[in-house]
């Protein structure tokens, strides 16, 4: 005798022996519902995008802060003591900086680990990406393939920089940093660093400009044209502030080499022998 299960409400229609349609009493069994889907993989993409924001905004402000050198040692010297409370708390308390540098490394470690559930797996879903890409020549899935290297270098990179600071929060400053970068050789994982950071979080904007529908345009193709002029822009703007950043710590790191290691003492201090350019 043929069953049929009317759209699984357990209703059962069957045929006698004689070709007569019987209705059978529904059964007894509990229904199986289909299993909820779960919000998790929903609620860890939009903690991902949220800590990938946080920490875009902050490497810009980062940038703009580090950069200050670029106007005088004593701009740079006054932004680092600003950073350890020295003008609201009487004099600098470089923990501080370090308290901030737990916060950062605790959303870079988080970020990391959420982005992680998208790496490829194994060797043969890399594979299976690297054809996909290859044979798609599409812009936007070969930008998430360079996230995912850049994000990857970031791992080590910007961990290494990130313990600097946490555990020398005190020898932020034109002297300190400089002698850092030169004499320290801290410029190579820099100059690394700094293209690895900027272009992850350019393309890491744009692709939370596209998958979370900001500053749409009228059609898609033109919305995808201005935020792909937007992520240039930025990445250009900030990989030359960086750059030119850079040669500056260098510069001043090679004129320092002789005396590494003395501090910073700014010229509203009244200390012309360590005055620096201002
Ligand atoms: C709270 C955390 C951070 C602090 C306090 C900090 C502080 C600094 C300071 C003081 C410098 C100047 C050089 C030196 O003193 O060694 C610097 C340079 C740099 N930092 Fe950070 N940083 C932090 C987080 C990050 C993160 C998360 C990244 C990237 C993922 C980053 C990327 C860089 C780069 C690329 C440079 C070189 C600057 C240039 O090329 O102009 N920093 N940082």
């Amino acid at each position: 005798m043929a069953l049929i299960d009317n759209n699984g409400s357990h209703e059962l229609l069957g045929a006698d022996a004689s070709g007569q349609l019987v209705i059978h009493a529904p059964t007894t069994a509990p229904l199986r519902q289909p299993p909820r889907k779960s919000r998790w993989p929903a609620r860890l993409d939009m903690l991902q995008s949220a800590s990938g924001l946080f920490l875009a905004l902050f490497l810009m402000a980062h940038m703009f802060f580090v950069s200050s050198i670029l106007i005088s040692h004593d701009a740079f010297y006054t932004v680092a003591r600003f950073f350890e409370g020295a003008y609201f708390l009487g004099k600098p308390y470089p923990i501080l900086v370090s308290g901030v540098v737990s916060i950062i490394l605790a959303v870079f470690i988080g970020h990391a680990w959420l982005a992680m559930r998208k790496f490829p797996a194994g060797y043969r879903q890399y594979r299976a990406f690297v054809t996909h890409k290859n044979s798609l020549r599409h812009g936007d899935t070969s930008l998430w393939w360079l996230q995912i290297w850049t994000g990857f270098a970031l791992f080590f990179m910007a961990t290494i920089h990130l313990y600097d600071m946490l555990t020398q929060p005190a020898l932020i400053g034109p002297y300190e940093s400089a002698d850092r970068v030169w004499t320290g050789n801290m410029w190579p994982l820099y100059l690394m660093l700094l293209f690895a950071a900027e272009l992850h979080a350019s393309v890491g904007l744009y692709r939370l400009a596209i998958k979370w529908g900001w500053f749409t345009a009228a059609t898609p193709n033109r919305s995808r044209r201005r935020l792909r002029w937007a992520k240039h822009g930025i990445s250009a703007f900030f990989i030359t502030l960086g750059l030119v950043t850079l040669a500056a710590y260098v510069d001043l790191g090679r004129a320092h080499a002789e005396r590494a290691g003395e501090r910073y003492v700014p010229t509203y201090l009244n200390a012309p022998h360590t005055a620096g350019k201002h």
